[in-house]
Formats: C-alpha cells, structure tokens, sequence
C-alpha cells in the first residue's frame, strides 16, 4: 500500500516575494544560525554544493514547488534555476562557504550541474504534472510527492526512498491500486459510445482517462 502523504503548505507565505523577504531579514536576521562548521557536518553526497532538503523543506518548511517548479506543468520536474535559490541566498546565510558557492555559479552565468538521481530509461513516459494533477477515489488531490520519492524533507542527501523506485512493477502496483482500472480498460475497449465512455471521462471533462496499464500509456 503506497502512502499519499500531503504536500506541505507553505508555513511562510511571505517566501513568495523574495523582496519582502529581503526586507525582513535586514530587519531580524532570524535565519543566520547554521555556520561553516554545521555544514560541515552534513554527510556530502555526489551534489556539486552541499544542497540538504532536511534544512530547506523540513527545518525551514520551504514548500516543494517553490523550488521545484515545473512539477505541476510538465513531465519533468527538474532542478530549480539558479534564480531561484538567489532570491533568497542574495540575503540568507550569504557568509557560509557553500552558499558562496552557488553565488559563483549565478555571477557566472552558469547552471549548478545537479547529478541526477531518480531516472527512468528514455523509453519511459513518465509525466509528473498528470500524476500531481491527478484526481480520482485514491488520490482525489493528486499524489503526493512522498508517496513515490519518500520523506525527502528529512534528507540531507537525496536518495530512493524504495529499491524499486522506477521499475515496470513499481509503476503497476500504485497503477492497478486505483479503483476501477482494470474495468475501465475493458469499458473503453469494448466501446466507442461516447455515452458511456462520459464515465471515463478525467473530472475535467477534457480526455477520457488513459488505461493506466496499457503498454502505450507509459511506452512511446
Ligand atoms: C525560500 C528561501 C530559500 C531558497 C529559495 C533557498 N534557500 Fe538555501 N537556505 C535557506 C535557509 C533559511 C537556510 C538556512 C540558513 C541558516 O539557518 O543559517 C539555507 C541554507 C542553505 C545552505 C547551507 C545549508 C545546507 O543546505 O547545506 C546551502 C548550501 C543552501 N541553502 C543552498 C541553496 C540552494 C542551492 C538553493 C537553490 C536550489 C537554495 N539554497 C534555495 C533559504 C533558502
Ligand atoms: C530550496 C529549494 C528546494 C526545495 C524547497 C525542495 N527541493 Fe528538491 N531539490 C532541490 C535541489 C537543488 C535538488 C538537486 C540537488 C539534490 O539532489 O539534493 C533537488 C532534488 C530533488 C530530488 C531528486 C532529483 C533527482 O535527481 O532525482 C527530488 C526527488 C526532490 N528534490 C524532491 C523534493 C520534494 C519532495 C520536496 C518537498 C518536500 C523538495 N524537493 C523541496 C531543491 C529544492
Ligand atoms: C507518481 C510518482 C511520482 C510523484 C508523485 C512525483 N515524482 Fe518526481 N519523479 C518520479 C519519477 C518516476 C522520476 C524519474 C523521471 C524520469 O527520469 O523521467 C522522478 C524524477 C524527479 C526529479 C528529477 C528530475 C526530473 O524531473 O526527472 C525531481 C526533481 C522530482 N522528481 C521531484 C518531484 C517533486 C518535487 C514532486 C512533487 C511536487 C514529485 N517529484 C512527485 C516519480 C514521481
Ligand atoms: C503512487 C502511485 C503511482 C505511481 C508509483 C505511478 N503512477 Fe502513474 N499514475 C498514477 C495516477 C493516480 C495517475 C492518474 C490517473 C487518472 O488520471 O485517473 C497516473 C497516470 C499515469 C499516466 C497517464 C498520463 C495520462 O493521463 O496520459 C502515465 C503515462 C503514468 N501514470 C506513468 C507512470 C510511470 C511510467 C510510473 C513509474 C515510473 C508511474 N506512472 C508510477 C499513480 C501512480
Ligand atoms: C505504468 C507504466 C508501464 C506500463 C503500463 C508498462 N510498462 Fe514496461 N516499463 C515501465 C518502466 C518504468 C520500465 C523501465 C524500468 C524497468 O525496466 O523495469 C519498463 C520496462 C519495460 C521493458 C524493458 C525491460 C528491460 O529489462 O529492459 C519492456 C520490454 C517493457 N517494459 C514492456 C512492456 C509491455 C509489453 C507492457 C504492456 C503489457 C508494458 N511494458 C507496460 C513502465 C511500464
């Protein structure tokens, strides 16, 4: 049984203007605690800078999409823009070594080369917005990014949460636990009346929804 956990709100909504964040900072400089040495201390993984979710989504509860911000959109989530950590890092513990760092990278105009860790072969269609979107009996506010990537927000060094993570099984265990998707893939087969296909139909009345085990869905 795969767990949906939900995504955290934002706790500081006033993360969204980087401006205003500046201005309170420069008043109340509350952030400022971690030194050199605590980062130290954080186990380094293969990541050109020491990046630690535990600090940003768990200690700091910076929402997932603030950062990650093409999840929602589109089939890849990816690394954020370098903007992004800027906005804040430009006034947020801009002493420590390693948050010079990534102010180097943006001086230099140069992307952070993130190594990549969770990955499906080329062959795989996997769309991250249809999945974060999705809305029916067990995931009517789409699944959560724990259920399949596990409590990041407790991570110094992201990892797989499940050995299995990514392969064909994986995929058709969570797939074939929505209700209905194995009847609905014999309905659609077995009909084109657009009457009873309006049963299959996604809540936002724009596709039918796909068969979630036929082969093509998640091969090209
Ligand atoms: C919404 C604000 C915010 C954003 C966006 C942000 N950070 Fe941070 N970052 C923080 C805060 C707060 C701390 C903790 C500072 C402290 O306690 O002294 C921190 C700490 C750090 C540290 C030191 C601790 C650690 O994790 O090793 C690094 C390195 C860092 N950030 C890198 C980044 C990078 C890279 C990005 C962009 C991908 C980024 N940050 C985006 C707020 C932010
Ligand atoms: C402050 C910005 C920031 C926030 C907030 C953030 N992330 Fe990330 N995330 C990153 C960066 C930078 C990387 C690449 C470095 C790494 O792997 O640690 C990354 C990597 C990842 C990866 C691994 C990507 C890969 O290569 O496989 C996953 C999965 C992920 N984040 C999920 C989450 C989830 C889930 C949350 C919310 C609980 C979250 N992130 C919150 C910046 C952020
Ligand atoms: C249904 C399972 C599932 C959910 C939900 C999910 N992911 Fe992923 N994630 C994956 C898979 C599978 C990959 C590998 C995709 C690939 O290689 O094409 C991945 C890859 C990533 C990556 C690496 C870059 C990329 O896009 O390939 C990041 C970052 C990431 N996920 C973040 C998130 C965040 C943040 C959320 C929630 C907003 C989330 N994921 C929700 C399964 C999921
Ligand atoms: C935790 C559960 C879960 C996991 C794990 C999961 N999925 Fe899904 N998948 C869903 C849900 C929910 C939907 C949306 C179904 C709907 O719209 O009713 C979906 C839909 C899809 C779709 C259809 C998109 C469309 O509408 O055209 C594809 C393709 C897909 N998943 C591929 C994958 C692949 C590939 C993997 C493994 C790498 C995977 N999924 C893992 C739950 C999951
Ligand atoms: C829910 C998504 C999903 C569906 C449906 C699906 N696959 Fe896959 N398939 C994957 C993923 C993810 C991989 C790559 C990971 C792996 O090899 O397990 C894969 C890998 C494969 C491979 C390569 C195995 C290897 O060892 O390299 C073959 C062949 C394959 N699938 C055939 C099929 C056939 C035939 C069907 C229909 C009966 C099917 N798949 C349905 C997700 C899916």
């Amino acid at each position: 049984m795969i767990r949906n956990v939900r995504n955290r709100t934002p706790l500081r909504r006033f993360m969204t203007v980087s401006i205003l964040l500046g201005a309170i900072l420069a008043a109340a400089p509350a952030f400022a605690q971690l030194t050199d040495a605590d980062v130290e201390k954080i186990p380094a993984g293969a990541q050109p800078i020491k990046f630690s979710h535990r600090i940003h989504a768990g200690e700091n509860q910076i929402d997932c999409q603030y950062c990650h911000i093409y999840a929602r959109r589109s089939s890849t989530s990816g690394a954020p823009p370098v903007a992004i950590c800027v906005g804040c890092h430009k006034f947020v513990a801009t002493d420590l070594a390693e948050v010079k760092k990534v102010m180097g990278y943006w001086e230099r105009k140069e992307p952070i080369p993130w190594v990549k860790i969770h990955d499906v072969p080329d062959f795989v269609r996997f769309p991250h917005h249809k999945h974060l979107n999705a809305n029916n009996e067990t995931f009517p506010d789409g699944v959560a990014c724990q259920a399949c990537h596990g409590p990041i927000e407790t991570m110094d060094v992201v990892e797989k949460a499940d050995p299995k993570f990514g392969l064909m099984g994986w995929c058709l265990n969570c797939h074939l636990e929505i209700p209905g998707t194995l009847e609905r893939k014999r309905a659609i087969a077995s009909t084109t009346d657009p009457k009873k296909l309006k049963n299959y139909m996604h809540p936002s009345g724009t596709y039918v929804r796909p068969n979630l085990t036929d082969c093509l869905t998640c091969h090209y």
